[in-house]
């Protein structure tokens, strides 16, 4: 079926694309969460049912897990595979030194877990994630239901501190009621239009009692894949200190984009 996919698509599928070349036969890959993610996971799951590629999935959310059984990848929990070789999952934003902002899909908390029991983690994102500095996108923290009122107030009074534009907290909803985490807890989003010291505001976050996990992820991305809609791939390694651009045939998978209109 001959189907053109949107730029930003495009920019995500590629970046995909390349970052599961990173995944070996034998490997315990860590499955992200949100739109670009699933494009990944088409892709492992492509080469797994096409090319033989053996792989042991953790998915960081119901929704992934559910994709990832349906294109044919092996899911098991954390519990299980123990530790990973290697997590790939998107991003809401990221900086030059390679922190983000997660979340945006409300899957942060089972997302951070999963990133940091891995050798590697790889964010593949499209050129709109990049920013100067983190915080123009809201900054989603993960809350308990129970006294979420106090921890919002605990939270509002902190920021008076920090080094904000913006201070407003809103309680994400899911129509008229609020969103509900895989966890069964609520998601706080923090609209601070800039985060001037993004270290101390992830751990003043996590000493309010109420708070389960932060969207900011500090120290734990090791590569950037990001794509463009051309078909331009940029590898940028932190640890390294590397950037590398490459180019990538755009061969629309017949697969994939039936999966993709379903
Ligand atoms: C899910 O909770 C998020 O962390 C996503 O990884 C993030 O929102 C990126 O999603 P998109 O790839 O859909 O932009």
């Amino acid at each position: 079926m001959a189907y053109e996919l949107p730029p930003m698509d495009k920019a995500k599928f590629i970046a995909a694309k390349r970052a599961v070349e990173f995944v070996e036969t034998g490997m315990r890959v860590g499955l992200g969460t949100g739109s670009t993610a699933a494009w990944m996971v088409r892709c492992l799951g492509e080469l797994v049912r096409e090319d033989g590629l053996k792989i042991t999935g953790v998915p960081t959310s119901s929704r992934t897990a559910d994709l990832a059984r349906e294109v044919g990848i092996d899911v098991v929990s954390l519990d299980k595979a123990k530790w990973l070789d290697v997590t790939i999952d998107g991003a809401d934003e990221f900086d030059k030194n390679l922190n983000l902002i997660k979340g945006g899909g409300g899957a942060l908390l089972q997302e951070k877990i999963v990133a940091t029991a891995s050798d590697r983690m790889i964010v593949i994102a499209d050129a709109s994630k990049e920013v100067g500095t983190l915080g123009a996108f809201p900054l989603p923290v993960e809350v308990v239901p129970f006294g979420w009122n106090t921890t919002k107030a605990l939270i509002e009074e902190m920021l008076i501190s920090l080094d904000v534009l913006g201070r407003l907290v809103t309680l994400r909803m899911n129509g008229r009621q609020p969103f509900i985490t895989d966890e069964g807890n609520y998601i706080l989003d923090l609209h601070l239009k800039r985060i001037g010291g993004p270290h101390q505001m992830a751990m003043v976050l996590n000493q309010i009692p109420g708070v389960v996990e932060n969207g900011l992820f500090i120290d734990i991305c090791d590569v950037v894949v990001l794509g463009y809609g051309d078909g331009r791939v940029e590898l940028r390694d932190i640890n390294e200190g590397t950037v590398q651009e490459e180019h990538l045939d755009f061969v629309e998978s017949e697969n994939l984009f039936t999966d993709m209109l379903d």
